[in-house]
């Protein structure tokens, strides 16, 4: 790209699918250009096409793999060198249940990677395009995991909880500048059929909670957009954590998880 288009864009990362895609839609609809970024070979010209006709708003896109620290910086100079931002949503964020032992390095380092220093890093390099921005808004995709370590998924759950506590310390450091800092916790979404069998597996209390990504990405847009600094989207989980001392959560939450993995080793290997 040659001119730095004179529009403002909202950033969404992991927007090929899930979550993300449900950002990228319902800002489109909000008549938001958008910037779509996703791992490559997620079809993402073809989303971004189609945002474009659909709700005749500018759509571009770039596709990064944020375990690469050299990916992240690639992003954001493009971004920096293309685009006004206003909005930007980290929602790029990766998990899965895993005995601690049985995980590689890979897979902490990935975890860590996407989840944390993205986060950061992005957030980071750009600050100052936000802040030439009007008003901006930065909105960062943790979970309800944040308040609740969990046995068999560990990096996960503690990922997430610097998720909250970086957005919240940001969103004091600006107070008084034109960005506001949002975070939002979901509990289990039906994102893809992975996680929706695997949440199905945990039982009631997983069936009972799912949630829509669609309605997600509706409702924290609008609480985002209204300068709600932490953005609760399932009441039910919400007040189970908040009632339940850790000293019943924690084994309780950790014998749920190991069901499911133990479930998903008899389909794998037989028992
Ligand atoms: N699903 C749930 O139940 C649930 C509950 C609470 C919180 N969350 C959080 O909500 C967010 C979205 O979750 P989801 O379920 O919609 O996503 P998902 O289907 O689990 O996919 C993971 C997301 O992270 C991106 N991603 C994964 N590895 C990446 C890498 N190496 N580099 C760059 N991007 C990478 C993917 O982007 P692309 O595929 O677009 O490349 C994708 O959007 C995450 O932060 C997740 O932790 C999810």
């Amino acid at each position: 790209m040659k001119e730095k288009p004179e529009e403002q864009y909202a950033v969404i990362t992991g927007a090929s699918q899930g979550l993300g895609r449900a950002y990228a839609t319902e800002l489109a609809k909000r008549k938001y250009n958008v910037v779509l970024v996703s791992l490559p070979g997620q079809n993402l010209q073809q989303l971004s096409d189609w945002i474009k006709r659909e709700y005749k708003v500018q759509s571009y896109y770039y596709e990064a793999d944020f375990s690469v620290d050299s990916n992240i910086l690639g992003l954001t100079n493009w971004l920096n060198e293309n685009f006004n931002i206003s909005i930007l949503i980290n929602n790029a964020g990766i998990g899965g249940s895993k005995a601690f032992d049985e995980a590689s390095v890979m897979d902490i380092h990935t975890i860590i990677q996407v989840n944390v220093k993205a986060t950061a890093v992005i957030t980071h390099q750009l600050l100052q395009n936000l802040k030439r921005q009007p008003q901006s808004y930065i909105l960062n995709v943790s979970s309800i995991a944040a308040f609740s370590p969990v046995g068999y998924k560990t990096v996960y759950p503690a990922s997430k909880a610097f998720v909250h506590s970086f957005s919240r310390g940001l969103c004091a450091e600006l107070k008084y500048t034109n960005v506001f800092v949002s975070v939002i916790h979901p509990g289990a979404m039906a994102t893809n059929e992975e996680i929706s069998s695997r949440i199905e597996k945990q039982g009631i209390i997983g069936k009972l909670t799912l949630l829509k990504p669609e309605k997600v990405a509706q409702y924290s847009v609008s609480r985002l957009l209204k300068r709600d600094t932490v953005i609760m989207v399932n009441p039910v989980i919400w007040l189970f954590s908040a009632i339940l001392p850790i000293w019943i959560r924690l084994p309780m939450m950790t014998k749920i998880v190991k069901r499911e993995i133990s479930y998903e080793k008899c389909l794998y290997n037989g028992c």
